[in-house]
């Protein structure tokens, strides 16, 4: 039984190693936010990155705030506009189509959330594997600043 689940583990680690050393370091490549979206996007978590998600991906978001994963995250014409032009502008895909983030999403698909990015789930796969998410600290793979301290200000790297 014990080889059986080291190998298992083996298995996981590698895969999962694997994916990191393809994805690369993302920590360090986040603009500062937009005012207006760090205020109006912060109320129940942290201002997501910008650059997490494709462009689609947020005009979808953007489109639907009254139906936001059960919430209702209506917001003002105006600061809609601002917050459109802030996250478009800097999508994953803003300035490069096929940038790292964007890897092995279809250009059929639209993720709806930045935790169902490949990139996030191979950085994130040991830690799924163990379900280091349900922690009562953590509650949610979307609680990024339960274990990022530096999240809520863009920063994902060891230092931070
Ligand atoms: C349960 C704790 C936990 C949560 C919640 C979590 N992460 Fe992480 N994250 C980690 C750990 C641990 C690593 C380092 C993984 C590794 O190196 O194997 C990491 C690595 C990362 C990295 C790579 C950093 C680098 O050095 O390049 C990014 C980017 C990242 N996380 C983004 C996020 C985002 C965005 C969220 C929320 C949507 C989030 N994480 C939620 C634990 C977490
Ligand atoms: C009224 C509360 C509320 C407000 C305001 C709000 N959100 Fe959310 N948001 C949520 C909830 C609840 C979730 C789901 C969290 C979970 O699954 O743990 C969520 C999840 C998300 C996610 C997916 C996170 C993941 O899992 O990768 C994104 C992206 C997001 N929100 C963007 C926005 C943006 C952009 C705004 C501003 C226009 C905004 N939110 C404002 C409540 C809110």
């Amino acid at each position: 039984m014990m080889p059986r689940i080291f190998a298992a583990l083996g298995m996981i680690a590698c895969v999962f190693g694997m994916g990191f050393l393809i994805m690369g370091p993302v920590a360090s490549a986040n603009p500062a936010p937009d005012p207006v979206y760090a205020k109006e996007c912060s109320a129940c978590h942290i201002a997501y990155p910008a650059q997490f998600l494709p462009k689609r991906s947020w005009d979808r978001i953007i489109g639907s705030l009254d139906k936001h994963f059960g919430e209702n995250a209506t917001l003002p014409p105006k600061s809609l506009v601002s917050i459109k032009t802030y996250l478009d502008g800097h999508a994953a895909d803003a300035s490069d189509p096929n940038s790292r983030i964007m890897r092995e999403v279809a250009a059929s698909q639209t993720p709806a959330r930045i935790t169902e990015m490949p990139f996030w789930t191979h950085i994130h796969g040991r830690l799924l594997a163990r379900h280091a998410f349900d922690a009562p600290k953590v509650k949610s793979a979307s609680n990024c600043s339960a274990c990022h301290r530096g999240a809520a200000t863009g920063h994902f790297g060891d230092d931070d």
